[in-house]
């Protein structure tokens, strides 16, 4: 017993350290965000910004910028399904998925990669 509890604080620590890099990782982004707006300005900023960044640029190495070979429907299908760190976003659906899927890319968003 005097062993387990002598590697007690070392196991806390440990397990927070994961905990937090784990929410670092998957953690951000609400799947369940409902759109009060049909502008996709709005909804990428509130929605998108915090992991892709202003422009798409992305956010340091857990996010990555935005694939500029990704058209339109590329976009739509990565809001609907997610992809394993994005949640899908079921709420944006119809005429505002497809408003939102065509303004960021118009708007260059996918051009950040070379
Ligand atoms: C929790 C952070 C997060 C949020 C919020 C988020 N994404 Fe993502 N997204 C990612 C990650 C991470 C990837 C890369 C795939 C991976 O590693 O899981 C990605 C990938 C993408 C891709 C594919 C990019 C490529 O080049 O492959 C598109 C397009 C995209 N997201 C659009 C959006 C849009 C539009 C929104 C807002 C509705 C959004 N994302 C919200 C984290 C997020």
């Amino acid at each position: 017993m005097r062993k387990l509890t002598k590697w007690l604080p070392f196991a806390v620590i440990l397990a927070t350290a994961a905990g937090s890099s784990l929410y670092l990782f998957f953690g951000g982004g609400n799947g369940y965000y409902r759109p009060q707006t049909k502008d996709p300005a709005v909804i990428y900023r509130q929605a998108c910004m915090e992991c892709h960044g202003r422009s798409g640029e992305g956010k340091g190495v857990l996010y990555p910028a935005f694939d500029k070979y990704m058209d339109e429907e590329d976009v739509q299908r990565e809001i609907r399904e997610g992809n394993w760190r994005m949640p899908a976003f079921r709420y944006i659906r119809g005429d505002t998925l497809a408003i939102l899927a065509r303004y960021v890319a118009d708007h260059g968003y996918l051009k950040h990669k070379k």
